[in-house]
């Protein structure tokens, strides 16, 4: 009897040289790859040239198929192919309903196999020269979400804009104006913040500015890119942020 198994591979941030040795391995071997939206489709071109590969992204309310049709169809190629691969952006388990797919898959008693990814809360700032963490500047980063399911921000930005820590908010740029609201409660006014769209792609952009100016950037956001929040004294560590302002945010910390 078939062994029916499916790999999840974590693709990494954009970047087609992001994903891991392991995840470009088992694309090369798969036999289907179903693919999120935020994957880079390079990847693709390196399956076998039988492989049959199924686009299931979302974005903004743009659904090729539900998260139900998701897992039945892994379920189904899981009984026809040798190896699938769930191919998803990032980390599988950093926001990617990626463990319902794992919990979905092995209910109906199909091995699964998680190869983890460079997730984009860590690469995207990285890539930009953020450090998300610094010695005397910030301790610790909160990975947070801009929206909820029932498309609030959550809560945990407020809790998270109490520490000291230094705050990464994924799905937020639609939300961005509630949540600097919220931060703005917490937060001294020149605390630098950075909206950071398309991360290690070609098309990536930047917007840097301190929280007492955040409504300069509105009209700046491409709401309909993808997009990480980084909020905290390290943004000031970005190249194009001013010494003086450096100095400042320094100043106003210490
Ligand atoms: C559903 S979450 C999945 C996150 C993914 N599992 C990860 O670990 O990166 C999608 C969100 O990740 C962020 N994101 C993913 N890729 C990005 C990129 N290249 N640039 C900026 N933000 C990105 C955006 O906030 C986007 O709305």
């Amino acid at each position: 009897m078939k062994n029916r198994k499916v790999i999840l591979v974590g693709a990494g941030p954009g970047d087609f040289d992001l994903i891991t040795v392991k995840g470009l391995k088992a694309i090369e071997n798969a036999d289907v790859v179903l693919y999120d939206a935020l994957v880079s489709e390079d990847l693709l071109s390196h399956v076998k040239p039988s492989t049959k590969c199924i686009y299931v992204g979302k974005r903004f309310n743009s659904h090729a198929f539900s998260q139900e049709e998701i897992n039945r169809m892994l379920v189904d190629y899981a009984y026809e192919y040798d190896t699938v691969v769930r191919l998803k952006g990032g980390d599988p388990f950093v926001f990617g309903r990626g463990v319902e797919e794992v919990l979905f898959l092995e209910s109906k008693g199909i091995e699964v196999e998680v190869i983890p990814g460079v997730s984009s809360a860590l690469a995207v700032p990285t890539s930009q020269g953020i450090p998300l963490t610094k010695r005397n500047i910030s301790e610790s980063f909160w990975v947070i979400t801009g929206t909820t399911s029932n498309g609030d921000i959550s809560k945990d930005i407020a809790l998270a804009a109490q520490s000291t820590a230094t705050l990464v908010i994924l799905m937020g740029v639609r939300n961005f104006s509630l949540i600097m609201n919220e931060i703005k409660k917490h937060r001294h006014k020149y605390t630098p913040f950075a909206i950071i769209q398309n991360g290690t792609l070609p098309n990536e952009n930047i917007l840097i500015d301190t929280i007492a100016n955040y409504k300069n950037s509105i009209d700046g956001i491409d709401y309909t890119s993808p997009g990480i929040i980084v909020i905290g004294d390290v943004v000031a560590e970005h190249p194009s942020f001013l010494e003086e302002d450096i100095q400042r945010v320094l100043g106003m910390s210490f």
